[in-house]
């Protein structure tokens, strides 16, 4: 595992913005596996600054999904599907159609989850995904004591995470308990992880994930399994570290 440690989240986005760019004129129809929330922001600022100045050609990348929330009507501002419209596929100017996730208002939400497993394998497999870590260490929504080889599936968010949700509702109330999240596993098999962690209240986890043991307590922690692991954090995510 690699960690950078960058001044700050613009300085982080900028670095992780480089890579994706790289790989896209390495591969030009590489797949991207994207993470919501507020860490990715200036990840997706920065790309599609390349790509507005030419510097990269996004033409034929194609972007996956790495969780969804379950019970949000089709079109909900805060459906992830939403969020990586607005954030991702209409900044960078990418084809709707290059876009796949979860379908988080599946009647058969079991079948939706091997659906998505299955599409992500036969597309080719994530080349880079991209991740934020909750302050419980999750990642993709695997909260703690998520299995290490888990598959896309079905979770309950802790109270924690509702909490920290709870910014992009109006109500606590507002906030979905279930989600459709990549499983670890499923994570695991993108060839290249690239983790971002911005500010002092991720610093307990990004210290768990990187100088801790392997363990199902602290899903990021599993990172350290990969052969690509890229954990680049701003210097008050890595106060913690030793
Ligand atoms: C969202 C996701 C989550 C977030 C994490 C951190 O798609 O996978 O693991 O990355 O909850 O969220 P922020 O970045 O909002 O602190």
């Amino acid at each position: 595992m690699e960690v950078v440690i960058v001044q700050d989240a613009a300085a982080g986005g900028q670095l992780i913005a480089d890579s994706i760019a790289d790989l896209l004129r390495r591969k030009p129809d590489a797949l991207l596996g994207v993470a919501t929330g507020s860490t990715p922001l200036p990840v997706y600022q920065a790309l599609a600054a390349r790509v507005r100045d030419g510097a990269v050609d996004v033409s034929r990348a194609r972007i996956a999904q790495l969780d969804e929330y379950v019970g949000l009507a089709p079109g909900h501002p805060e459906s992830y599907r939403s969020v990586v419209e607005r954030e991702v596929v209409e900044p960078l100017g990418l084809d709707p159609d290059a876009f796949m996730g979860p379908d988080g208002s599946a009647t058969d939400v079991q079948a939706a989850c091997e659906r998505y497993d299955r599409a992500l394998a036969e597309a080719g497999g994530v080349d880079l995904q991209l991740l934020g870590i909750g302050t419980d260490g999750h990642i993709g929504f695997n909260e703690p004591c998520s299995s290490l080889a888990s598959r896309t599936r079905i979770k309950t968010l802790t109270r924690q995470t509702r909490e920290d949700n709870a910014r992009f509702f109006d109500h606590l109330d507002d906030v979905p308990h279930h989600v459709i999240t990549q499983g670890i596993g499923t994570i695991l098999e993108a060839r290249h992880l690239v983790l971002l962690a911005t500010g002092e209240g991720k610093a307990e986890a990004v210290a768990q994930a990187v100088e801790g043991p392997v363990a199902a307590f602290v899903p990021a922690s599993a990172l350290q399994l990969h052969p690509h692991a890229t954990v680049v954090v701003d210097e008050a995510a890595a106060s913690r570290l030793k």
